[in-house]
Formats: C-alpha cells, sequence, structure tokens
C-alpha cells in the first residue's frame, strides 16, 4: 500500500512538474538558477572557518564525483565560480533535479557517467560549499 502512495505522489509531482515546461525563466533565474536562493548574496571578505566546513561537506559528499579530474564523470568545481555565480552554484546544490530538468543554461541530457544528486543540504551548508569553492579558485575577483 506504501508503494502505491508514493507512486501516486511520484507521477502527481511530475505531472505538475510538467506544467512548468513552459514557463519564463526570470533575469534573475537565468543567471542564478531556480530554487530556494531568489536574492542576491554579499559574500563579503572571506571566511576561513567557513570555508573549513565546506571543504569537510565537499570531502564527503561531492569529491567523489567532482575531483576526479574527469570531466565525463562530472564538471570539474575548481573554477566554478568564475563560470556561475554564487547563488546559482547553492540553487545548483539545493535544487540540482529542477535546475538539470528545466533551467536554460544545462543541457537538459544526461552527458555524464554520474547524475547530481539532491543530498537534502541546508542553505547554510551550501553557503560553506560557496566559501570553499571560493578558496579553490584561481581567480578571486569575487
Ligand atoms: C554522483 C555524482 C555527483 C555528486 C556526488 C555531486 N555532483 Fe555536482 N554534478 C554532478 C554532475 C553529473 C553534474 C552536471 C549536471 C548536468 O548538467 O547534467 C554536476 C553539476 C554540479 C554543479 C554545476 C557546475 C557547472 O559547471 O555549472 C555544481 C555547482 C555542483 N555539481 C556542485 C556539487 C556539490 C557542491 C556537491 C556536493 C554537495 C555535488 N555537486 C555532488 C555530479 C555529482
Amino acid at each position: 500500500m506504501r508503494h502505491f502512495y508514493i507512486s501516486f505522489i511520484l507521477i502527481w509531482t511530475l505531472s505538475c512538474s510538467g506544467n512548468n515546461q513552459q514557463r519564463e525563466f526570470s533575469e534573475f533565474e537565468t543567471e542564478h538558477g531556480i530554487g530556494p536562493i531568489t536574492n542576491e548574496i554579499d559574500l563579503g571578505s572571506f571566511d576561513p572557518a567557513l570555508a573549513n566546513r565546506g571543504r569537510q561537506i565537499y570531502t564527503s559528499l561531492c569529491v567523489m564525483c567532482h575531483g576526479q579530474n574527469d570531466t565525463d564523470i562530472a564538471p570539474s568545481l575548481e573554477d566554478v565560480l568564475n563560470r556561475r555565480s554564487p547563488e546559482y552554484v547553492m540553487n545548483m546544490i539545493l535544487n540540482p533535479t529542477g535546475m538539470i530538468r528545466w533551467h536554460p543554461t544545462r543541457s537538459h541530457e544526461n552527458k555524464y557517467l554520474t547524475s547530481m544528486p539532491y543530498q537534502s543540504l541546508t542553505t547554510e551548508e551550501a553557503r560553506a560549499l560557496v566559501e570553499y569553492l571560493r578558496s579553490e579558485s584561481p581567480d578571486t575577483s569575487f
């Protein structure tokens, strides 16, 4: 019975999200992605303690795909903040399924050997990951 309810909810969710296919993206969403981050974030000065927290999360939840120096597995994140805004990176972490499925900057077809999973991280954890990625970037002009 439980499986029946889960399947029902899944089909219902998928059929509702199908309506979004026609949706237009605002200027903010086009640049910064879709998900819980809907306002610009002021990064402020670099926070080593926050970056260290981000490094711990990265080591346990991200490095297995993103740290392989193999862009067939997943894109490299070392210079991601030179390509994407911090808000975009956080929306990708917090809403990977929606981003991959709907966002105009994603290819919508799986060209990687893995798929970016939803890992139920909090906004604070996503922010810590941005601080870590900030420390990894070769260009720190942001
Ligand atoms: C199972 C493998 C896997 C894991 C684990 C994973 N990712 Fe990903 N990630 C991917 C793949 C594959 C993509 C490319 C998605 C696409 O466009 O289809 C991606 C894309 C991204 C992007 C967008 C990069 C760009 O160039 O636009 C960011 C940011 C990102 N991941 C961050 C993370 C973070 C942070 C973690 C850990 C919390 C993480 N990912 C965990 C596989 C993974």
